[in-house]
């Protein structure tokens, strides 16, 4: 690619003092800048620079006079930010030179002293970690909803009968509730892993400056305390280089992705004329341009698709930070993007198949149909010849595949075969055995903590809101 060499007139940006004659060429801005993806840290930056600005002048590094010039005109940027009212520079780089550079166009010079016993290291590390603090605890709601949708789902189906699947093919029969409470359990682990990394990440690194620390007599725990971090973090070499809040974040992201992208999966299974056990509402659909018929589950792809570009993010990150040298690289502002990219998906992810959830309506009869056709109910009829014949499983395992055979043979259920077509297999075989054959009975059966009984259900739904703390 030609460019042309910008003639280097350009102004020195002067937050870099007297060294510097010119500014950078064209390209090197273009690199080198991040406002145009860090503005999303304005007010974490405010804040922490005013819980910064009240520690100086607490511990009588600045004049008091000075820090409230600084309060208040940090203050007035954050409202112009807000109300869009903010001109964001290239030149200046960041959010952070952005924000100091117009702080002195409000109170002069005394927006100098704002950055004593401060880096953009440090000052970058608390932003992001700010950031990500809160916009967790956004997706954690986000979650709750969720499971909040599934669960008043599960109540309305608890009775509804599906075909269970392994290897998507018939294996016993469940419930759809049962069903729907297996993703309560799934969104309840991401919840889980947010909290934990929540923890983990709860450290102040502010103060930490450049790489080294400081001199200046700092109360590191004061502004750790003022933005609501559980401590200060413990040495300034991994305050500046550490970004494993943001892999964390990124690894909850990518887990809770994982599960809506199977729960998407199903969906458009489910949908998929072939199944017919649920229908979405053209809220939830999409038409085609030249099928008239169609009702593509456009919502659910698109969810399972969302899934690439969160695992994708991960590895940018990870991959961006491994083999770094200690401490700051400027490699290292390449984490911003893949976290608001997978935190802004993730959160549309989950709104919408919360909306999908509330929407669905299922199909019973298409379910109920399906779930004779596998034979279900083949693992009941061991078990039953077990228990009352006293036989070895695996004999029993073997007289069920010949009445399986006679079944497809006769082409009918298990149910509808008669008891002399039974005893003709296994002469032991009573009438007694009708009582598990059907669907009905075997998921009533199923009564074994955890299992798919509707009766269990219900009891599952009461238990999962206490667990999950869901009213
Ligand atoms: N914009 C930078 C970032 O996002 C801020 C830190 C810059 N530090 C430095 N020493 N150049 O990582």
């Amino acid at each position: 690619m030609k460019r042309k060499v910008q003639p280097k007139t350009t102004k020195a940006n002067p937050m870099w003092g007297g060294q510097y004659s010119t500014g950078p060429d064209q390209v090197m801005e273009k690199i080198n800048e991040s406002i145009s993806v860090d503005q999303q840290l304005y007010k974490q930056d405010i804040a922490g620079s005013i819980a910064h600005c009240e520690m100086l002048v607490k511990k009588k590094i600045i004049p008091a006079q000075d820090g409230k010039k600084i309060i208040k005109g940090l203050s007035q940027i954050e409202k112009e930010i807000y109300r869009g009212k903010f001109e964001f520079k290239t030149e200046l780089e960041d959010i952070h030179m952005n924000i100091e550079s117009r702080l002195h166009d409000l109170i002069g010079d005394a927006a100098g002293k704002l950055h004593t016993a401060r880096s953009r290291n440090d000052q970058v590390a608390l932003d992001l970690r700010m950031y990500i603090r809160d916009a967790l605890k956004v997706v954690d709601g986000h979650l709750e909803e969720l499971q909040t949708a599934l669960l008043d789902k599960a109540q309305t189906y608890a009775d509804t009968i599906m075909p269970g699947y392994t290897h998507l093919q018939v294996a016993q029969p469940v419930t759809f509730g049962h069903h729907l409470l297996a993703y309560v359990e799934m969104f309840g682990r991401d919840r889980s892993r947010i909290l934990d990394s929540l923890h983990r990440m709860n450290e102040s690194p502010l103060g930490s400056a450049a790489l080294a620390g400081t001199s200046f007599s700092i109360d590191r725990k004061m502004t750790a305390k003022t933005l609501g971090f559980d401590r200060p973090t413990a040495n300034s070499i991994d305050s500046v280089s550490d970004r494993d809040f943001a892999i964390d974040c990124l690894y909850a992201c990518s887990t809770s992705i994982m599960h809506l992208s199977r729960l998407a999966e199903e969906i458009v299974i489910w949908m998929s004329q072939s199944f017919a056990f649920i229908s979405l509402s053209d809220a939830y659909t999409t038409g085609s341009s030249i099928m008239p018929q169609k009702r593509n589950p456009d919502a659910a792809e698109l969810v399972r698709g969302k899934a690439g570009r969160i695992y994708g993010n991960l590895l940018s990150l990870l991959t961006t930070l491994k083999g770094l040298p200690l401490t700051y690289g400027k490699d290292m502002q390449e984490d911003k993007e893949p976290v608001f990219d997978s935190l802004e998906s993730i959160s549309l992810c989950i709104a919408v198949t919360t909306g999908m959830i509330k929407d669905l309506k299922a199909n019973s009869q298409e379910m109920l149909d399906a779930t004779n056709k596998g034979f279900p109910t083949a693992t009941d009829l061991a078990d039953w010849l077990v228990q009352n014949l006293g036989l070895p499983f695996r004999k029993c395992h073997h007289i069920v595949a010949n009445i399986v055979k006679m079944a497809t043979d006769k082409s009918c259920r298990l149910d509808e075969l008669s008891l002399e077509d039974l005893k003709s297999i296994e002469p032991g075989i009573t009438s007694d055995v009708f009582n598990v054959l059907s669907v009905e009975k075997s998921v009533a059966s199923r009564t074994s903590y955890g299992g798919t009984a509707p009766s269990n259900v219900k009891r599952m739904i009461k238990e999962a809101k206490k667990r999950f703390g869901i009213h």
